[in-house]
């Protein structure tokens, strides 16, 4: 069995978050407490300095030289998986240390990394279950990416992480059904500043509102993925392709379309908070679509790509600056 360490985490939340993301694995968490963590978290489990070093290290971190996690070997029983502080990343002695150093792959023009509990959640994904994955979709992936809905949408730092997530995985627009008001209905500190600034800012992701009657266009593909839905593991289902859409609900309070797709986000422990989960269907999707080419700078000038034209008869959107995700 591996286990994940935490080196360095500040933030309680977080600390929550990834014990959760270990959770979903079956694996234990432990936390190199470097900032004062089990001060504010008494119960955790701590992990000292020499006990981390003299392990088998998987280092989970976007440093330079670091493999894909969608192409690296299975995670050996007995290692630990490590991810790093929120804004100074993994401490270097484990680098240094580390049998070696995998990164999330991140095409996003603006945000460059995940969540900590998040991109954890999605190393194990991949570091525990290398079988059985569809292939990666080349030359033109950006006219293969799927528009995305988050559904049903509960909590406001969920809904931020995600959207957090899907700038990171580089969609430019995401459509989000809020009727519980956790996003839109939410004043957010910056937001009278950020909707200026993203006017003239390079790489703001467009949010938009689904209404309240959201019903997906004639011809569109909609799969729905979660831990509950009756079908097909994620990795096996085309997430990817011209007029589908990904829908991604919190909880069981969306109702599907009749003709929809299901794909079932499989892990072997409890499903965990929808941070974690989008992230997983996310990468997952994006793994699916292959890497930007090279050179690639911009997706096309000409037409809109599938998410951006449904979000296009949205009302309003709200335009969120990368600076403004990295809060989540
Ligand atoms: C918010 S990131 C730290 C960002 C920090 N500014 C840096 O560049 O290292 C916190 C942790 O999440 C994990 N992480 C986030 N995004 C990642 C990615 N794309 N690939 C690998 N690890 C990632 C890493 O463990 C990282 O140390």
């Amino acid at each position: 069995m591996v286990r994940l360490v935490g080196d360095g985490v500040e933030n309680p939340a977080n600390a929550a978050a990834l014990i959760e993301a270990a959770r979903m694995f079956a694996v234990p968490c432990g936390f190199r407490d470097s900032r004062g963590l089990a001060g504010q978290l008494p119960d955790i489990s701590t992990v000292d300095t020499d006990g981390l070093l003299g392990q088998r290290i998987v280092a989970v971190d976007n440093a330079p030289g670091a493999e894909s996690v969608y192409r690296t070997a299975p995670a050996p029983p007995g290692a630990s998986v490590v991810v790093g502080n929120e804004r100074r990343g993994i401490r270097p002695d484990v680098l240094r240390a580390a049998a070696r150093t995998v990164h999330i792959p991140m095409p996003g023009r603006g945000v460059n990394t995940l969540n900590v509990a998040t991109a954890a959640a999605v190393a194990l994904y991949y570091l525990l279950d290398a079988h059985g994955r569809r292939q990666a979709r080349a030359p033109r992936p950006e006219s293969h990416r799927p528009a995305l809905l988050l559904a049903a949408l509960r909590d406001h730092v969920e809904a931020g992480s995600s959207l957090r997530s899907a700038a990171a995985f580089g969609w430019p627009v995401v459509t989000v059904d809020d009727r519980e008001k956790v996003w839109f209905g939410t004043p957010r500190p910056v937001r009278t500043e950020a909707r200026a600034a993203a006017r003239s800012h390079r790489n703001p992701l467009r949010v938009a509102p689904a209404g309240d009657a959201w019903s997906p266009p004639p011809g569109t593909r909609v799969v729905v993925c979660g831990p509950d839905v009756d079908g097909p593991p994620l990795h096996r289902t085309e997430l990817t392709g011209p007029g589908t859409v990904l829908v991604v609900p919190d909880g069981d309070g969306w109702s599907a379309p009749p003709d929809a797709e299901f794909a079932r986000v499989a892990v072997p422990g409890e499903p965990g908070r929808y941070r974690l989960l989008t992230g997983i269907v996310l990468a997952e999707a994006a793994r699916q679509l292959g890497p930007r080419p090279a050179g690639a700078a911009r997706p096309p000038r000409r037409g809109l790509s599938y998410g951006s034209a449904l979000a296009h008869s949205a009302p309003e959107a709200d335009l969120v600056l990368p600076w403004e995700l990295l809060e989540y």
